[in-house]
């Protein structure tokens, strides 16, 4: 079993992470905190709550915490992922309703109560977690690890030229939580996925016929780049038509930025590392973020050979395995649509 504390900006991919980890019956959702990112703190709420519904998850603790990023002002991003932040996907409001405590809060008294049980996972910009490292200077010791999504090393950002999304709305957050984790145990650091490697995690429109097949549908599940924009799907299962929604916005959306009729799934492949069903390498490094130039606001450096002469503070993911990924993906996943139905 693995008890997962997770931070989402949900956010198609991080919805995407939140149908994987629901298929597998080994996990137990500790609390899901609502960063703002992709859309503000309210709608990653509702998306997360709707989310787990669907997925037959009702009841999880979703808290909200920061509503904005530490010290600069929240942008969201409606092109990437739609106004609601699930692309064409609609979903019905969720039953439940928005935990009454804070976010932080909730992440310190569960790491507190449960040391060395909880597996982190932060799909989102790290205001909450920068907060809750302030609160609880012990967080890396009392966590059983942490997999954060974000940053871009030798590799080209996606919102600056150099700089990752989530790095990129609160900079100020990213650089706090790795000047926190400098000297701590080299099994405490952050495992980091980069665009490095969730830049490979490219998801295609015959993953998606795969996965409407291995929900057992009657009919293929038809998607492809000739189809006009907005065009829906039909499908009769609930989780793959809105999988399918979500997902062709966000196949569009890459297009529209040279990349192709794909998507890149960065928050589903950073749910399987730290539920540990997919496997990498790491290489130890020192990241710092950059907070004070116009030009490269949000960019993360990561000295490989202790040039700065500072600890190592992160395990940054330097090998993956795109088709063991979505092979993963489909089968845990239409599953839990036979299951739902
Ligand atoms: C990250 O930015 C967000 O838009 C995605 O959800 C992902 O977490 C990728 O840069
Ligand atoms: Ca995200």
């Amino acid at each position: 079993m693995t008890s997962f504390l997770l931070d989402v900006d949900t956010g198609i991919d991080d919805a995407l992470a939140l149908v994987y980890l629901s298929a597998l019956p080994e996990t137990e959702f500790v609390s899901v905190t609502a960063t703002p990112g992709n859309v503000d703190a309210d709608q990653v709420a509702r998306n997360t709550l709707a989310i787990l519904e669907l997925c037959g998850r009702p009841g999880i603790e979703v808290a909200i915490g920061a509503r904005a990023p530490l010290h600069i002002p929240l942008v969201t991003t409606p092109e990437t992922h739609g106004p609601q932040g699930l692309g064409y996907a609609e979903l019905p409001d969720p039953q439940g309703s928005l935990s009454e405590h804070d976010a932080v809060d909730l992440w310190v008294a569960h790491a507190r109560a449960r040391p060395g049980e909880l597996t982190a996972l932060i799909t989102a910009p790290l205001t909450n977690f920068a907060l809750a490292l302030r609160r609880e200077p012990a967080l890396p010791e009392l966590l059983a690890g942490v997999v954060i999504m974000g940053g871009s090393f030798y590799h080209q950002g996606n919102t600056t030229p150099t700089a990752e999304w989530n790095t990129h709305v609160d900079p100020h957050a990213a650089k706090e939580v790795f000047a926190a984790y400098r000297g701590r145990a080299v099994d405490k650091l952050p495992v980091v996925c980069s665009l490095d490697t969730t830049e490979r995690i490219e998801m295609h429109p015959e993953h998606v016929r795969l996965l409407a097949e291995a929900a057992g549908l009657a009919l293929p599940e038809h998607v492809d780049g000739d189809q006009p924009e907005g065009q829906r799907s039909t499908a009769d299962n609930a989780l793959i038509r809105q999988l399918s929604d979500a997902l062709r916005f966000y196949f569009e959306f890459h297009r529209h930025y040279d990349q192709g009729y794909l998507a890149h799934v960065h928050d589903y492949f950073a749910a399987g590392v730290a539920a540990g069903t997919l496997s990498v390498e790491t290489r130890l490094a020192t990241v710092d973020v950059e907070t004070e130039s116009a030009l490269l606001m949000g960019t993360t450096v990561a000295d490989f050979r202790g040039l700065w002469a500072q600890p190592p503070n992160a395990r940054i993911v330097s090998v993956n395995h795109p088709d063991a990924a979505f092979q993963e993906l489909i089968s845990a996943v239409g599953a839990l649509a036979v299951t739902l139905g």
